[in-house]
């Protein structure tokens, strides 16, 4: 059975031209398809052009060459993007930040007051809601902005290492909760991170990339029952998944 596309990458470059024309090449070529529903996780070397691949492919960049397409039912409106570092609007409340997205589609807020205080809940910042982003942590901000990104149940989630400021308790949790919303509402994840292990117990495929020029250099189908739990992470087979990422990336 083939699964509906949700996106494709075909080709896809880019080359960064500064002020001076100064050009770094941060991706080569990359062709990616991934089937709706499919969580991908993508792992490679600091500068390797990650953060670049999802920029391309939300249109918040554009490609030397190469294009981006998106499958039916997807489209660059529906992104939901949790961005390296937290982007918060300063003078809006920790709510109000969560629920710009709405704001801006013009979506009733009334009729979403519930699923916005679900989601505030699930980052664990109930207490915080009528706060201002700098009297928040790190985490804190990087929390917010990962509920803001699934405050319009956008269908295709765009995730740059959004748990890597977090401790570690906190990151196995929302590790969890993010399988759970993955897979009650069947959205497509992009899914950048550093964590092997983290990659092999959220994906179904991991996608290495070389240093920069970012290239594909390997594709790793993980092939461990769903729902995931975190006692699978003793299983000889899931160290295996483990040691053979570890020896793509060198
Ligand atoms: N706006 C930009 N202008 C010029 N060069 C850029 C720009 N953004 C990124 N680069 C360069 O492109 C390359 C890839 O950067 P990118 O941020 O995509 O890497 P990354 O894989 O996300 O790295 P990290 O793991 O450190 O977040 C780097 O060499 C970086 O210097
Ligand atoms: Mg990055």
């Amino acid at each position: 059975m083939t699964r509906e596309l949700s996106l494709g990458v075909a080709g896809l470059s880019k080359v960064y031209r500064n002020f001076l024309r100064k050009e770094t090449e941060a991706l080569r070529d990359i062709d990616i398809e991934v089937p709706r529903g499919e969580f991908v996780s993508i792992i490679g070397p600091s500068g390797c052009g990650k953060s670049t691949l999802l920029r391309l492919i939300s249109g918040l960049e554009r490609p030397t060459s190469g294009e981006v397409r998106f499958g039916p039912g997807y489209g660059r409106g529906d992104i939901g993007f949790v961005f390296q570092s937290a982007v918060l609007l300063p003078w809006k409340t920790v709510f109000e930040n969560i629920a710009f997205p709405l704001k801006i589609k013009k979506i009733p807020l009334e009729e979403n007051r519930e699923h916005l205080d679900a989601l505030i809940e699930l980052v664990g910042l109930s207490d915080f809601r009528n706060a201002l982003p700098h009297e928040l942590s790190g985490g804190m901000k990087q929390r917010v902005s990962i509920a803001r990104a699934l405050s319009c149940s956008p269908p295709l989630l765009l995730m740059d290492e959004p748990f890597g400021a977090l401790d570690a308790i906190t990151r196995d949790t929302m590790n969890m909760e993010l399988l759970r919303i993955w897979s009650d509402t069947q959205k497509t994840v992009l899914f950048v991170t550093h964590g092997i292990d983290e990659a092999v117990f959220l994906s179904d495929r991991v996608l290495v990339l070389s240093p920069r020029p970012g290239t594909v250099r390997k594709v790793l189908t993980v092939d461990l029952p769903r729902p995931r739990t975190q006692e699978m992470r003793l299983l000889p087979i899931f160290n295996e998944y483990c040691r053979a990422l570890r020896e793509v990336i060198g």
